[in-house]
């Protein structure tokens, strides 16, 4: 169901008493994703109208951090570290199982919406690699025989 409009402004407000202004722009562009699945246009000026700050300010930040997105997502976020450790670990392995089971290719969506694939940069796990993080959920020392059951929990 779309967020309501009146609501989203009541929760900015809310940040914008909680934190001031200028910092509270990381927590509600952090909201707008958590509401919307990713930041479009009109999220980014709605934001910036509410916290009276300059739009340009804000889309410099918004697109300073990898974690927001631009772009439609599916409705579970597979965000797969591609780095050393974790491809030294497997991670090859799971990118070859996604592609063949889900025909899910990096920063591409399954054709019925359940899931994206976003490759990232060390997610801070390296001692336990490959890892990944499913929406808000992290997961580590990952396999080709432990991937599928965990991603089963995600519809
Ligand atoms: S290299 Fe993958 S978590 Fe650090």
């Amino acid at each position: 169901m779309e967020p309501n409009r009146q609501d989203i402004l009541i929760e900015l407000d809310r940040l914008r008493k909680e934190h001031g202004p200028g910092v509270s722009l990381l927590p509600a562009l952090h909201l707008m994703q958590q509401r919307f699945g990713w930041l479009d246009g009109s999220t980014l000026s709605l934001v910036a109208h509410a916290l009276d700050v300059p739009e340009a300010r804000l889309r410099g930040v918004a697109t300073f951090y990898s974690m927001f997105r631009f772009m439609p997502v599916g409705r579970h976020v597979i965000q797969l570290c591609s780095n050393v450790a974790c491809m030294v670990m497997g991670a090859e392995v799971l990118l070859d199982f996604l592609k063949g089971r889900y025909g899910l290719e990096p920063g591409g969506t399954t054709q019925d919406r359940r899931f994206s694939l976003v490759i990232m940069e060390c997610i801070g796990a390296c001692g336990s690699a490959p890892a990944m993080l499913i929406d808000d959920d992290f997961y580590e020392n990952l396999s080709a025989e432990s991937l599928p059951g965990i991603l089963e929990k995600y519809r």
